[in-house]
């Protein structure tokens, strides 16, 4: 006897359909899963056992084997629990089906008394099964309000095993059991209307980030770091906050959030499908509407951060997409995950390579670091000396290496407050103003960028781009030479002072590029040029603080 019923894998951010075929045969008793599965499957057997045992059925004795196809594809994780019982309960002929499996999908884990558990990425799934045609998607019930998001497909959400004879019964007991969510935000329809397809579930969405009560206005003074938070949104640039210890840098870097528009349409699609497949999407939620912000911690594994595994899961850059990635004290990071931030942040993805299998996530983020100049964090102090031996700053700076160093668009050096402002503070800009101007800045790079398909900005401008629209006049091009000599700057670092002078006019709200443009956007690109001097006067005795930091 045989049977075929239908289930699906993740793969990266996607999903396939798997054939999951049952065939059993009277005989001494053997199961055995063929078809690349990994262990999690092949303990599908034991928990399959249980709950079929559990649910009033009987386990068949005899020559089992369940093949899931295609072969080649490496399958993983416990989604096919469910289609693997329903397929050996058909079998044994121990429940019939009166309707057409082929196009139904059966997604869950199985718990060892028969109930259904939920599995992560059932909106990649949902969406694969509507994509290929499957009329029916069984799942379990605490899946619903994720799968839910997905329209134009029936929903047939389950809690326990037994449920699924009561569900092949006939064409009309499924009907009565589905749900179809034409509410579902994730339709085939064009989202080319004014507002969108959201509606009003777009209003009512789950916030993905929780800035809560915190503001810019708490930040005293620091009105330089704060207009380079705001280049940094505005024009997704990568920021590295440098300063002494208390100097402020982590209480800046932790509102960004509340500078930060809300994701589009398509990124808010985009950043909850992925949150789905790791599993991180709370209970009750709707699309994420914030953008994400990650700060793992600098002990977190490579792979939490970048993503991998045995089977591939996304890491914290991918997490990040769409959003910001806080790395804060950034020397403290591993060797290999700063490394490793190189491709993700040149070409917005990361490939994950293994044996058998390559998988590429998204991971479009903007690189927020936090550091001190030096092992004791005084370097850059105009009112604390540092103490440090030459030879430790410069191993201290070894571990970022100078590529690292210049994919930062902006290097801010975040000087301490005086006690005399924190006496009588200036509270200066709040959030709600800064990002007024983030938002008009990220307006017209939209139009700007409007063939880009989305999430293109200033940072991502290439060299036509810039040749196109970072025209400058001869006089401002000659002082910028003459500062790149100074600075000793690559032809990176020199495009790089260009993409920021256009988010700083954009700001502006000016077509073109000035000379205040171009003199504001230099004031971020000193920390190497600091650096670099440092370690030629071996003896310390230059003060980087003299020329920088300051507006
Ligand atoms: N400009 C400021 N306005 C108000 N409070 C400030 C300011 N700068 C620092 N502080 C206070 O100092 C505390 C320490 O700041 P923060 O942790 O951001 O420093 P840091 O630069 O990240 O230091 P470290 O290098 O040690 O990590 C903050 O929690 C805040 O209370
Ligand atoms: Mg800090």
């Amino acid at each position: 006897m045989f049977f075929r019923t239908y289930s699906a894998t993740l793969i990266g951010v996607n999903s396939r359909i798997i054939e999951v075929e049952v065939d059993f045969k009277k005989g001494l008793p053997n199961n055995t899963i063929v078809g690349l599965p990994d262990p999690a499957i092949r303990e599908a057997r034991e928990r399959v056992n249980a709950a079929i045992r559990n649910s009033g059925f009987e386990f068949p004795i005899g020559r089992l084997t369940v093949n899931l196809a295609p072969a080649q594809l490496k399958k993983e994780g416990t989604s096919f629990d469910m289609a693997i019982a329903t397929g050996i309960l058909l079998v044994s002929n121990q429940i019939k089906s009166r309707i057409d499996i082929s196009r139904l999908l059966l997604i869950g884990e199985l718990a060892l008394d028969g109930m259904i558990r939920p599995v992560r990425g059932i909106i990649a799934i949902v969406q694969e099964a509507r994509e290929k045609g499957i009329l029916y998607v069984v799942l379990p019930k605490e899946n619903m309000n994720e799968a839910s998001l997905v329209s134009g497909i029936k929903l047939v959400p389950v809690e326990r095993l037994k449920e699924v004879a009561e569900i092949f019964a006939s064409e009309e007991s499924i009907e009565a059991k589905q749900v179809t969510c034409d509410q579902g935000v994730l339709s085939n329809r064009k989202m080319d209307k004014p507002g969108g397809i959201l509606g009003d579930r777009y209003a009512s969405m789950y916030s993905g980030t929780d800035e809560g009560s915190m503001d810019f206005s708490e930040v005293i003074g620091q009105e330089y770091v704060k207009r380079a938070a705001q280049i940094c949104i505005a024009g997704a640039h990568n920021m590295l906050l440098i300063g002494s210890p208390g100097s402020g840098k982590t209480m800046v870097a932790s509102r960004l959030p509340t500078i930060m528009p809300d994701l589009s349409e398509e990124e808010s699609i985009e950043t909850t499908k992925i949150y789905s497949i790791a599993g991180l999407l709370a209970e009750g939620f709707g699309l994420m509407k914030k953008r994400p912000f990650r700060a793992p911690h600098s002990t977190a594994s490579n792979v939490s951060i970048i993503g991998g595994g045995k089977n591939p899961i996304p890491g914290e850059i991918t997490l990040a997409h769409n959003g910001v990635l806080f790395l804060d004290e950034f020397p403290e990071f591993n060797r290999n995950v700063i490394q490793a931030l190189r491709q993700p942040v040149e070409n917005g993805s990361i490939t994950i390579s293994r044996a058998d299998t390559r998988i590429t996530f998204p991971a479009r983020f903007i690189l927020v670091g936090s550091m001190n100049p030096c092992p004791c964090g005084y370097l850059f102090d105009s009112d604390n000396e540092c103490h440090c031996d030459p030879r430790k700053v410069r191993q201290y700076y070894m571990k970022l290496s100078a590529p690292i160093l210049d994919r930062f668009d902006l290097q801010v050096v975040v000087n301490p407050l005086k006690i005399d402002s924190m006496i009588t503070p200036d509270r200066g800009t709040n959030s709600s103003s800064i990002k007024q101007g983030v938002l008009v800045a990220r307006e017209t790079q939209n139009r700007r960028f409007k063939d880009m398909g989305g999430g293109y900005y200033n940072s991502n401008m290439n060299d036509e781009d810039i040749e196109k629209y970072c025209v400058i006049k001869n006089d401002v091009k000659k002082l910028l030479f003459e500062a790149a000599k100074i600075y000793n700057m690559s032809m990176r670092g020199f495009q790089k002072v260009l993409k920021v002078a256009r988010t700083i006019a954009d700001l502006n709200q000016k077509e073109n590029i000035g000379e205040g443009e171009v003199l504001e956007a230099l004031n971020y690109r000193g920390v190497s040029h600091i650096l670099s001097s440092y370690f030629r006067n071996k003896s310390g005795l230059l003060t980087p603080n003299s020329s920088f930091g300051k507006k």
